[in-house]
C-alpha cells in the first residue's frame, strides 16, 4: 500500500519536474515533492504503522525515490542554467572586430606647439628660456627699454594700467631687461609669454596674445648674426628654406631697428591675397640693442653689443596652421581645437 504510494509520488514528481517550464515551476515541484509538507515527508509519517520488515523495504524505496527526484531536479536546473546562458550569449554578444571607441588623447594648443618647437630650437643653440611677470613695472616695460614717459612710442602700445601703478606688460621685451640684470653678458635668452593691449578686438587683434622675445649679447655681434639666427628660426618653423629681407623699422630699444619680412610662402613671390600682392609678409621686428638699453641694465656698450627680436607667436601659429581669425585661439571651441 505504502509502496504503491511512494511509487506514485515518485512518478508524479518526476513528471512535474520534466514539465517545469521555468525556475519558479521547478521550485514549486521541489517543494511539493521534498518540502517539509511534501509527498515524501507525508509518506514517511506512515512508517510507524508498518511491520519492521516492510518498514525496511519501504525505507529503501523512499530513499531511492528521494534520490531520483533530487537527480532530476539537478538535471533540470542545469538545463535551465544552460538555456539562460545560451539566451544571454545570443542577446548580449559583442562584435570584437569592431573598432574600439577609444580615448581621444588631448593635444597641445597650436600656440603652445609653435612655442615648444622654438624653445627646443633655441635651447639647442645655447639659449636660455626665461620667464617674466605678466604684471610689470612701468620701468621694465618702458623706461629701461629707452621709452621714457611722454615718448610717442608709448602711445603705440595701448596699455592696461592697474590702479596700483603697475601695468599688464604690453610686450615680452621687459624680460630682456630682467635677463640682462640677472644674468649679465654674454647672454643668449628667449622669453615666450602672454602680453596684453587695450585694443579693439577683431579677426586679427586680441587684447591678449603671445610673443616670443629673443636677445643675444656678446662681443662683436653684427646684423649678419641676427639674420643667421632669424633664418634658422624661420626655416625650422616653416620646415623649408625661406627668403628674408630687412627693412628699416623704428623701435626705441634697438638701433638700427628692422622689420624682417619673409617671401610669401603661399605664392613664393609674384603676389597673392595673403601677402596683399606684395610677395612679402612682415613677420619679425628686430635690431641691434640700443646702447642706452645696455647701459641702463649695467652692461658697458663699449665692450658688449647684441641683437634682439620680438616674434608674434600668435601670428606665427596662425600663419603656420592657416588660422584666419585670432579669436578662435582663445575660444575654447573644441571643434576648432580638435584639429590640432
Ligand atoms: N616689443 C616690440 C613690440 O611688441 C617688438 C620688438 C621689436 C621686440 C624689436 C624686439 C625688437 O626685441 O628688437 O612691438
Amino acid at each position: 500500500m505504502l509502496e504503491q504510494q511512494i511509487d506514485g509520488v515518485r512518478r508524479r514528481a518526476l513528471e512535474r519536474i520534466q514539465s517545469a517550464a521555468n525556475a519558479d515551476e521547478l521550485e514549486a515541484a521541489r517543494v511539493e515533492a521534498l518540502g517539509r509538507k511534501g509527498f515524501l515527508s507525508n509518506a514517511s509519517k506512515e512508517f510507524g504503522k508498518l511491520a519492521p520488515e516492510e518498514r525496511a523495504r519501504a525505507g529503501k524505496l523512499l530513499n531511492e525515490a528521494k534520490q531520483a527526484i533530487e537527480t532530476a531536479l539537478e538535471d533540470r536546473r542545469a538545463r535551465f542554467d544552460r538555456d539562460t546562458l545560451k539566451a544571454k550569449l545570443e542577446s548580449e554578444w559583442i562584435d570584437l572586430t569592431l573598432p574600439a571607441p577609444g580615448i581621444r588623447p588631448g593635444s597641445l594648443h597650436p600656440v603652445t606647439q609653435v612655442q615648444t618647437e622654438i624653445e627646443e630650437l633655441f635651447i639647442s643653440m645655447g639659449f636660455t628660456v626665461l620667464d617674466g611677470p605678466e604684471v610689470e613695472t612701468e620701468y621694465h616695460n618702458f623706461d629701461a627699454l629707452n621709452i621714457p614717459a611722454n615718448h610717442p612710442a608709448r602711445d603705440t602700445q595701448d596699455t592696461f594700467w592697474l590702479t596700483n601703478g603697475l601695468l599688464l606688460r604690453t610686450h615680452t621685451s621687459p624680460v630682456q631687461v630682467r635677463g640682462m640684470q640677472k644674468l649679465g653678458p654674454p647672454l643668449r635668452m628667449i622669453a615666450p609669454g602672454r602680453v596684453f593691449r587695450n585694443e579693439e578686438v577683431d579677426a586679427s587683434h586680441e587684447h591678449t596674445f603671445y610673443q616670443l622675445e629673443g636677445m643675444m649679447i656678446d662681443r662683436d655681434v653684427s646684423v649678419a648674426h641676427l639674420i643667421y639666427f632669424m633664418m634658422t628660426l624661420l626655416s625650422s618653423i616653416f620646415r623649408r628654406e625661406v627668403t628674408v629681407r630687412l627693412r628699416p623699422g623704428f623701435f626705441p630699444f634697438v638701433e638700427p631697428g628692422f622689420e624682417l619680412d619673409i617671401q610669401c610662402l603661399i605664392c613664393g613671390g609674384p603676389g597673392c591675397p595673403v601677402c596683399k600682392q606684395s610677395g612679402w609678409v612682415e613677420l619679425l621686428p628686430c635690431g641691434l640693442v640700443h646702447p642706452n638699453v645696455l647701459r641702463m641694465s649695467g652692461i658697458d656698450p663699449e665692450e658688449w653689443n647684441g641683437f634682439a627680436f620680438g616674434l608674434g607667436l600668435t601670428r606665427l601659429a596662425m600663419m603656420r596652421y592657416g588660422i584666419d581669425d585670432i579669436r578662435l585661439l582663445a575660444s575654447g571651441d573644441l571643434r576648432f581645437l580638435n584639429q590640432f
